[in-house]
Parts: C-alpha cells; sequence; structure tokens
C-alpha cells in the first residue's frame, strides 16, 4: 500500500496530520524524528512530512532528524518546525523574530502545485515563535502571510516544501486541500487505505500470535473492537477478563456481562472493588490515583496469566489521544495525564502488550465497530475512563462520593435519554469533589455537596467543546439530583472547553 511516513517532532497535533491524511484514504503512518535512514527506506514511503514541535532549533538538544533525509529523493513537506529544519539545513536563516498564534492570512505569491484550488487568499493557522528571514538559495517563496514572509516555500527540484502555518488543524481554511495536492498530486500516492483494509491487515498481524492472548476487557467501543478483532484472527485462544475495581457505573457489571453474551464471546469477572478502593483510601492526587489503579489492574491481569498456563499476551484498547496525552507518543510529548492503560503500567511487567488500535482515535473505532457487526448500545455508548469514578471524583475516593457520582450521573444519562440528546453529545456525566455548600430543605439548614455536571461536545477528545444544553433539561437535572441523591444541595454546569480544561477533571 502507498503510504506516507511523518516524523514526530513532538507537537500535540503530529498525529493528526496522519488523521486527515488517511481521511482522504491514503495510509498514514507516524514515526519518531530520530527513525534510522535505513528503517525509514525500508518502510518505501512515497512521501514524508516533518511536523511541528514544541521546540525551537535554537534550543540545546533540539530534535535532528537521520542527515541523509534531504537526500532521500522523495517528496519532503515540513510544517511549522519542519519548515524551519529545511531552512536551516539548506543554509537559511531561522530567527526569533515575529510571533504569530492563531488566524492568518496567506496571500499566494506565485503559482505551485502544493497551493492549487486554495484561492488567493486563505485563512492558515499559525502557531510560532521562530521565523524564517531568509529563505535557502534554490528556493521560492510561494505564498506569505502579513507576519511571516517566508510562509510557505518550495524548491521543485529537490521536491521539497515548506510551510509554517498548520494545515493538519480545522482552523486552516483549506488545510486538507494542501495536505491532498502534497499527498495525491506531488508524492503521487493512491488512495488504497479503507477500514476494511485496517481490519485485513489488524488480522493477518493478529493471527501470527500463536499464544494465547488475555484481553482486558470494560464493555467500552475500544476494548470490545480490540477482543474482536483477537478472536476473529485466533478465535478460542483469546480470553476476555473484565475487572471490577469498585469505580464502575450503576449495574455496570451486569451491562457488560450482558454485552460480550450477545456477541457470543466469554469473559471472565474478577470482583476486585476491595483491593482497588483500600489503595485509594487517603490519595486524593490525580496523578498518584492514576498510576495506583493502572499498577493494580496489572497486578490483577499478572496474577490471572500466572494461575492460566502462564498467559503471556495483554491486549488492551489503547487508542491514539490516550498515548499522546500521558506522554507516550513517538516524539518528545508533554504528559497531561497518565493514561491508566499507557503511562500507567508499572515498569515490572512482564506481559507482552498487543495493541492493535493505538494509531486509531474513537471515531474510526466506531467505524470499525459497525464493520465488525458490534450492537449499536456499544457503539453509541458514551466513553467511560478505565479509572473509571476515580477521576470524577475531586480528592480522596470515598464511599460517600462514590455513591454521590453514581446515582447523579445515572440522573444525567436518563435526563438526556428522555430529551434524545444522549447520542449526540460525546459524554455527559456528574463529578463531585469536597467543597460544600449551604441549602435550605424543610425550613432547615443543611450543608451538602455541590455536584458538576459535564456534558461535552467532541470528535476525537483531542479536544472538545461544552454543550449547551437547553436550560428546561439543565432545570429537571439540578431538581431531581438534589432531591433524589442524598447529601446534595448545589448542583453547577461545568462551562470550560478543551483547552484549556480536558474532558475528566482529574
Ligand atoms: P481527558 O480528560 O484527558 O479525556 O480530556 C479524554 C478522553 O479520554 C478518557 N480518559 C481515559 N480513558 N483511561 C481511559 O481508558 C484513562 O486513564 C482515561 N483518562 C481519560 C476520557 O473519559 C475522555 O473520553
Amino acid at each position: 500500500m502507498d503510504k506516507i511516513i511523518v516524523l514526530d517532532f513532538g507537537s500535540q497535533y503530529s498525529h493528526l496530520i496522519c488523521r486527515r491524511i488517511r481521511s482522504f484514504s491514503v495510509y498514514a503512518e507516524l514515526v519518531p524524528y530520530n527513525i534510522s535512514f535505513t528503517k525509514l527506506k525500508k518502510m518505501n514511503p512515497k512521501g514524508i512530512i516533518l511536523s511541528g514541535s514544541p521546540s525551537s532549533i535554537y534550543t540545546n538538544n533540539h530534535p535532528i532528524p537521520t542527515k541523509y533525509i534531504f537526500k532521500i529523493g522523495i517528496p519532503i513537506l515540513g510544517i511549522c518546525y519542519g519548515h524551519q529544519l529545511i531552512v536551516s539545513n539548506f543554509g537559511g536563516i531561522v530567527k526569533n523574530a515575529n510571533k504569530e498564534y492563531g488566524s492568518a492570512t496567506l496571500t499566494i505569491k506565485n503559482n505551485s502545485n502544493l497551493l492549487d484550488d486554495v484561492g488567493e487568499n486563505t485563512k492558515a493557522w499559525m502557531s510560532h515563535g521562530d521565523e524564517a528571514v531568509k529563505i535557502p538559495d534554490g528556493f521560492k517563496i510561494i505564498a506569505s502571510t502579513n507576519k511571516s514572509h517566508a510562509a510557505a516555500i518550495e524548491n521543485t527540484t529537490k521536491f521539497i516544501y515548506g510551510i509554517q502555518f498548520h494545515p493538519e488543524v480545522i482552523h486552516t481554511e483549506n488545510g486538507i486541500q494542501i495536505l491532498q495536492n502534497f499527498v495525491l498530486k506531488i508524492c503521487n500516492a493512491k488512495k488504497e487505505w479503507s477500514m476494511k483494509n485496517f481490519i485485513d491487515d489488524a488480522t493477518k498481524k493478529i493471527s501470527a500470535i500463536k499464544d494465547e492472548v488475555m484481553c482486558g476487557v470494560s464493555g467500552g467501543i475500544d476494548s470490545t473492537v480490540t477482543a474482536l478483532l483477537i478472536h476473529k484472527s485466533i478465535g478460542v485462544r483469546l480470553k476476555c477478563v473484565f475487572i471490577d475495581n469498585g469505580l464502575l457505573r450503576i449495574d455496570e457489571v451486569k451491562v457488560v456481562q450482558e454485552i460480550f453474551a450477545k456477541m457470543g464471546i466469554k469473559i471472565i469477572t474478577i470482583n476486585a472493588q476491595k483491593r482497588f478502593l483500600s489503595r485509594l483510601k487517603r490519595i486524593s492526587d490525580s496523578e498518584k490515583k492514576r498510576t495506583i489503579i493502572g499498577e493494580e489492574f496489572i497486578k490483577i491481569f499478572s496474577e490471572y496469566a500466572k494461575l492460566n498456563n502462564n498467559l503471556k499476551w495483554l491486549a488492551q484498547g489503547t487508542l491514539y489521544p490516550d498515548a499522546i496525552e500521558s506522554g507516550v507518543s513517538y516524539g518528545p510529548s508533554s504528559i497531561i495525564k497518565t493514561h491508566h492503560n499507557v503511562g500507567g503500567i508499572p515498569n515490572w511487567m512482564t506481559l507482552k502488550i498487543l495493541e492493535p488500535i493505538r494509531d486509531l482515535y474513537k471515531d474510526d473505532v466506531r467505524k470499525i465497530a459497525a464493520i465488525l457487526n458490534i450492537p449499536d448500545e456499544v457503539i453509541n455508548r458514551h466513553p467511560f475512563p478505565g479509572p473509571g469514578l476515580a477521576v470524577r471524583i475531586i480528592g480522596e475516593v470515598t464511599p460517600k462520593k462514590l455513591k454521590i457520582v453514581r446515582f447523579a450521573s445515572k440522573i444525567v444519562e436518563e435526563e438526556l435519554t428522555k430529551s434524545k440528546i444522549y447520542d449526540e453529545v460525546w459524554q455527559a456525566y456528574a463529578a463531585v469533589g469536597d467543597d460544600h455548600a449551604t441549602g435550605v430543605t424543610g425550613d432547615k439548614r443543611k450543608v451538602g455537596n455541590i455536584v458538576m455536571i459535564r456534558v461535552v461536545n467532541s470528535i476525537d477528545a483531542m479536544t472538545a467543546d461544552w454543550t449547551r444544553l437547553p436550560h428546561a433539561v439543565l432545570e429537571t437535572i439540578s431538581n431531581r439530583i438534589t432531591n433524589e441523591v442524598d447529601g446534595v444541595v448545589w448542583v453547577s454546569y461545568v462551562i470550560s472547553s478543551k483547552p484549556p480544561a480536558t474532558i475528566e477533571p482529574q
């Protein structure tokens, strides 16, 4: 299959470049920026993209790719930091000059295949402090903004292109068009990638495993798709394990067991409520909670593996955003939060990890789930984090706070389902912390907890916006929670988007 390779220099958006390219059916893969030249050549790419980076080419130890990369003879596109690497490599000058953040108007200066069909002026998203102030010999400026004279450059003899802006973010009006121009016209890559191909490829790879594979399942779409892909590949050699960590929603165990029974796949349920809850006592720091939960999961999987023919493999439904937020990307990205199944894995673990959907986003996984005939109730269920209600409880996890989030969340879900909003939003839940407020019930003073309702819209969890719920729905939710959930006197609605917030409070 024709492929485009993206070298990851650590930008939060590196993987979005792959995602956008795959959206027009060309296979794209992210690799670490320091991949060796031999490995890169072996991958036989039709084109290479150098991503952005939080680094500046002036900082010590800034990431540098193999020095042979610019002699590879296939088309290269540098984005932001990648653009500056190209400029400085060929003898141009990059300076810490005009900072440019946000939307800018890009004006075409010279015809170029790269900018075909984007119009004379177009909006482009900028995020840079350094700037190319002198372009190298042999290169031509093809577009500028007010602040960046060399916002887009090319050297058609060498097939090398550089753009200062980010075509991968939706705020760049014709970003997809520019990526299509590079990938389809300049690299001549064929549109050969589809979800069906992904399934065929994944099952082929998994079939090569001759051992039994244990798969951690939660009833969520990611681990269910993972389990089904493995089941399709190795049949009964798949062992699904569902751990009840005491941090689940109301009736979750029953629901998960029913889902798997419907699909004809056996699961083993392990009740580990006491283990998790006792380890979480007196722990209020969110990252500590996350690492404890991650470790406890692995302890239980390892114990189960030992008792069952020494299972060697642990499969998980890790997605790309889990990895990038845990700071475990391919490039030098920073930690946002440690997802239990990625950064939360202790280094003593000896199980081999299998993560067939690690390069995908949730919407890709939903498409695969539909092809695999996974029931709609699983496809449409809101994502639920592996560390469960522990990340929806701010501060220490206590039985009282668990009870509050369980019942309040159930009310949120019921009301959104009743008003036909549930399927329209990404996630909806109640969170609680240690803040108390004064209320008055039956003419008496009553001090109780404050519950926070969070409902968000998102496409891939990398960014999210709060949902503008109708006031009538908010009112019903608030009334029901203060009336039906013991110990709650105030209900608030969270109106922060991601960024700067994240979706879960902890
Ligand atoms: P944040 O809070 O990082 O969440 O904006 C993004 C998405 O990831 C889910 N999430 C997790 N899922 N293990 C998971 O399986 C985790 O540790 C974890 N932390 C957050 C969250 O529910 C949202 O959909």
